[in-house]
C-alpha cells in the first residue's frame, strides 16, 4: 500500500509492506497545546489531508482538556484517542478519567500503558491489564504501548521485558475480546531522545510480538490481524523506513505529531 503526505509529514512516498492491516499514524500530545492551540493544530492537519485519497488511519491523542476540541475533527479522516483512562467505572478517584467519560466525548482510542505512565504514575503490567479490560468492555479501541528501558536493552533482557508485558496485559481475556487491539512497540531509550530503534532491530521486536501473542493463543493468524505500531524519536526523515518494514504497521509520534507539517 502506498500512503503519501499522511498528514503533511509524510512528505515522501511510504510504502507499507503489507496490506491486509491498517496502518495507523497516531499522534500523542502528551502534556503540550491548550484547546486554542489545539485547534490551530487540527485544522492544520485536516488542511494537510484534504486532498489525499489514500490516507492511513490518522489518531490524535491530546490531552483530556482538548479532547472536545480535538473531536470536532472526528469523521473528516482523523480519530480521536486519550493518553490515559482509569480502569474503574466511576467512584471517589480523585483526578482520574472514566472510560464512558471518553466515549461520551467521541473519543474512539486510548492508549495504555505508555512508558511515562509506567516510570512517573506507577502504572504496572497488572494495571495495564486492568485498563485494557475496561476499555475493551467500553468499545474503546487500546494501543497498548510497550518497551524495554536502555538498562534492560544492554542487559539483554529486552525479549523478556517485552514479552511479559504482552503476557500480562493480554491476561485472562480472549481473541474475541482483542480484537480491535493494538500494540506500540517504543523503547524507552528511544522515546523523546532522538535515538531512534534501527529499523531492522524494531521489526524484529514487532516479530517477537506476534510470535509472543500466537503461542499465548495458540493462533498463528490472530497475531497477524493485529496492528503493531514503532514509536521512540519518530519524524519525518525516519517514518518512512520503520513503515517499510514487514512487521510494522504504522508508529505513534510523540514530539514531531505537535507540528502539522
Ligand atoms: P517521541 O515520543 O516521538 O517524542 O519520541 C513517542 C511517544 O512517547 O509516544
Amino acid at each position: 500500500m502506498c500512503l503519501r503526505g499522511a498528514t503533511g509529514a509524510l512528505q515522501k512516498e511510504i510504502v507499507v509492506a503489507h496490506s491486509h492491516r491498517l496502518p495507523i499514524i497516531a499522534g500523542n500530545w502528551k502534556m503540550h497545546k491548550t484547546t486554542g492551540e489545539a485547534k490551530q493544530l487540527t485544522e492544520a492537519i485536516l488542511q494537510g489531508i484534504k486532498n489525499e485519497k489514500e490516507l492511513p488511519k490518522i489518531v490524535l491523542c491530546p490531552p483530556f482538556t482538548s479532547l472536545p476540541t480535538v473531536a470536532t475533527a472526528a469523521g473528516k479522516g482523523i480519530d480521536v484517542g486519550a493518553q490515559n483512562m482509569d480502569h474503574h467505572e466511576s467512584g471517589a478517584f480523585t483526578g482520574e478519567i472514566a472510560a464512558n467519560m471518553l466515549t461520551d466525548l467521541g473519543v474512539t482510542y486510548v492508549l495504555i500503558g505508555h512508558s511515562e505512565r509506567r516510570q512517573f504514575f506507577g502504572e504496572t503490567n497488572g494495571t495495564v491489564n486492568l485498563k485494557l479490560k475496561t476499555a475493551l468492555k467500553h468499545k474503546l479501541i487500546p494501543i497498548v504501548c510497550v518497551g524495554e528501558t536502555l538498562d534492560e536493552r544492554e542487559s539483554n533482557l529486552a525479549d523478556s521485558v517485552i514479552s511479559r508485558q504482552i503476557a500480562a496485559a493480554l491476561s485472562d481475556l480472549t481473541m474475541e475480546e482483542l480484537k480491535t487491539l493494538v500494540i506500540a512497540y517504543e523503547p524507552v531509550w528511544a522515546i523523546g531522545t532522538g535515538k531512534v530503534c534501527e529499523s531492522a532491530e524494531a521489526n524484529r521486536v514487532a516479530k517477537l510480538i506476534r510470535t509472543t501473542i500466537g503461542n499465548l493463543f495458540k493462533s498463528k493468524e490472530f497475531p497477524e490481524t493485529i496492528p503493531v505500531l514503532y514509536g521512540g524519536s519518530v519524524k519525518a526523515s525516519n517514518i518512512e523506513e520503520q513503515l517499510a518494514q514487514s512487521d510494522i504497521d504504522g508508529a505513534l509520534v510523540g514530539g514531531a505529531s505537535l507540528v502539522a507539517e
